[in-house]
């Protein structure tokens, strides 16, 4: 029988005891023994629960028991996580988390010292819930030579900008709502400020591409400043609001970018509605590919964990190889990526045609007499935003994506 503890027993951490629970006989079968949570770390009580139990306050319990091979780390956050992560590897014990925060800032690390001690450190859950994106990273497509990497990859504020446009509500009820199904970060402006999907991007980029991306290089804007009358927009251009994290391959760099984006009913991400997720993958071989699935929650995230667990119990302890190394990957400025951009303008046509050219698709909202919308043509970004800057008519703009995006 393999033993394994869970360390916090949050949304996710109290998932991954459940889903070993229910799904007992078919992981028994599939991993030729059963898997047995033995030990769950939590600050707080659990009266009249499973984990009751097998509940500790102390960290050593699970540090110091040579019978549990595995840890899982759902508690979020650096710390006490980092320190208690690491020392579980230098034990001789795998470690499998959910926490995106912890591998964004501490992965390569963590990663060189499982490697030092033949251990793994696996992280499937870190990135769009229940997907089996980081899996099929390392493994599915280490063939490939990979140009693109682009996700709608936070469930909250996806969950959020679709039922703004789908049931008129407002962002904060929407917010709620998300954090009562218990898909949002304890702090939610990790979520709505776009840190939640830069972290995302930036450990699927290291794996991507082979190296080491710092989230903290790749530029960021989140949803709140997204209204309305935004959406009112994008639907009447036939189009959704979408949080976008890419990071693609031009020429000899690589640039990354989490924004808001209108895109097009061209682009398949515009059908992920909700909580889904979705990441595209585009290879040199394999061409475009996408992957689909809850980007939050408590059993889609947890089975992403118990997957992991398993892949170290039938490997017995012998690590599992990734291509996110030490060696940094320095990002080309998003200010040379070109697109066309969507406009909400107070001036005249004559007035955007003289500064931005030859605009198109022109609308006006009877709601919002006052202003029309537009699109910019093609142009480098570092182009459109000089001439918005200096533009008092420009009420705001949002990236609108390009049709061969999609392809
Ligand atoms: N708060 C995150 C989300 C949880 O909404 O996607 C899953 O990482």
């Amino acid at each position: 029988m393999a033993k394994v503890a869970v360390m916090g027993c949050g949304t996710v951490g109290a998932g991954v005891i459940r889903v070993f629970d229910m799904n007992s006989g078919a992981i028994a079968r599939r991993v030729g023994e059963k898997v047995e949570v033995k030990r769950a770390l939590d600050l707080r009580e659990f009266p009249g629960t499973p984990i009751e139990k097998i509940l500790t306050h102390d960290f050593q319990d699970i540090l110091n028991d040579p019978e549990i091979s595995v840890v899982v780390e759902t508690m979020g956050g650096l710390k006490p996580a980092f320190q208690f992560t690491k020392q579980l590897l230098e034990a001789g014990k795998c470690v499998c988390t959910s926490n995106k925060e912890l591998v964004a800032e501490h992965g390569v690390e963590l990663l060189e010292t499982a490697r030092a001690h033949g251990v793994s450190y696996l992280f499937e859950a870190s990135c769009g819930g229940g997907i089996p994106i980081i899996r099929t990273l390392n493994e599915s497509l280490t063939a490939e030579e990979i140009s693109e990497v682009t996700g709608i990859l936070n469930g909250t504020t996806n969950y959020i900008l679709t039922t703004m446009a789908d049931e008129g509500k407002d962002f904060e009820t929407a917010l709620k709502e998300a954090q009562e199904m218990g898909y949002a970060e304890l702090h939610p402006e990790a979520d709505v400020e776009g840190w939640d999907a830069c972290r995302k991007i930036a450990i699927l980029s290291s794996l991507a591409y082979g190296g080491h991306l710092s989230y903290k290089d790749v530029d960021t804007e989140g949803i709140t400043k997204i209204d309305a009358a935004d959406i009112l927009y994008a639907a009447a251009l036939e189009c959704r609001i979408r949080l976008l994290a890419t990071s693609r391959r031009e020429g000899n760099g690589i640039w990354a970018l989490v924004a808001p984006m209108m895109i097009g009913h061209e682009n398949p991400l515009t059908t992920v509605d909700g909580v889904m997720n979705a990441v595209m993958v585009k290879g040199n071989a394999v061409g475009t590919t996408m992957y689909y699935g809850s980007g939050a929650g408590s059993l889609p995230t947890a089975s992403a964990v118990c997957g992991d667990v398993i892949e170290c119990v039938k490997n017995n302890g012998r690590p599992v190889s990734s291509d996110y190394s030490s060696g940094p990957i320095s990002l080309l400025p998003v200010d040379e990526v070109e697109r066309p951009f969507f406009v909400r303008y107070r001036g005249t046509e004559t007035e955007a045609i003289r500064k931005y050219g030859e605009i198109s698709h022109i609308t006006v909202l009877k709601k919002y007499p006052e202003e029309f919308g537009f699109l910019t043509p093609v142009m480098a970004e570092k182009t459109f935003k000089a001439i918005a800057a200096e533009d008092d008519k420009v009420i705001k703009w949002i990236r609108r994506g390009k049709k061969e995006e999609a392809e």
